[in-house]
């Protein structure tokens, strides 16, 4: 079983920031996950939410910043342990840390909606601007729409079908759907991951990856039911001895 590091090793360091990334790199990983966004300059950023409330305080949504006025804000002060500034990066700068890193890397495209129209065309630029990272890369959206226009783009990209409801990964039309646009993989939430529903998954030929594990006993669980990779904040998890 994988383990995927979440936001980079954000457990120890803030989500979605070079030094996440950083030191996930310096654990070991190879296997990296993080959400992607766009400003209103059009710059590919990586963020977990559509705006910066959590993690900088400030309630501005990226989509309504040009980068000069995003990267002023620290996108660390959330984060206890240590708040010194850190900028929300470029999906660039996170590439160039991740790419020589990894094996696989998930861009989880945050676009419900459509909130960021085109996003598909431009993030596909970025994974065939980079010699090799074309071929580790698997893009995941909660927007199944989102999904169906990279499907539309390349007909040979990775694709992960997110769910977090039961409804969305458990029914029949779901798989159904995920075929129908060739998804490689499901990824569920943690608290709908058991054992039937990931063999179903499995016997249907789709990898199972359940997010987000930072609890060994969890991970083990995990383990046990035959999932394929664990998304965790934690990248050593499997080593803790808890
Ligand atoms: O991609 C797996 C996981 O990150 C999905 O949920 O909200 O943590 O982006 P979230
Ligand atoms: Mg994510």
């Amino acid at each position: 079983m994988k383990v995927i590091s979440h936001r980079g090793a954000s457990g120890y360091a803030p989500e979605n920031t070079l030094k996440a990334f950083e030191l996930a790199a310096r654990m070991g990983s190879r296997d990296f996950e993080f959400d992607v966004h766009r400003t209103r300059d059009g710059k590919l950023v990586v963020h977990h939410d559509y705006d910066l409330s959590h993690t900088a305080g400030a309630p501005a949504r990226i989509a309504d910043l040009d980068y000069a006025e995003l990267s002023r804000l620290n996108a660390a002060a959330h984060f206890a342990a240590d708040p010194s500034f850190q900028r929300v990066p470029l999906l660039e700068e996170v590439l160039e840390i991740a790419a020589p890193a990894a094996d696989w890397i998930n861009f989880e495209v945050k676009n419900d909606g459509d909130a960021y129209p085109g996003i598909e065309a431009e993030l596909l630029a970025a994974l065939k601007g980079r010699p090799g990272l074309f071929e580790k890369a698997l893009v995941s959206s909660f927007d199944h729409g989102t999904l169906r226009r990279f499907r539309a783009l390349s007909p040979d990209l990775g694709l992960g079908w997110l769910g977090h409801r039961l409804s969305e990964i458990l029914l029949a039309p779901a798989v159904l759907k995920a075929r129908a646009i060739g998804a490689a993989s499901f990824h569920l939430a943690l608290r709908i991951a058991f054992r039937p529903n990931v063999a179903l998954l499995r016997k249907a030929g789709f990898a199972v990856r359940v997010y987000t594990v930072n609890l060994k006993k969890d991970a083990l669980r995990m383990k046990e039911i035959g999932v394929d990779g664990i998304f965790s904040n934690y990248p050593d998890i499997m080593d803790k001895t808890e």
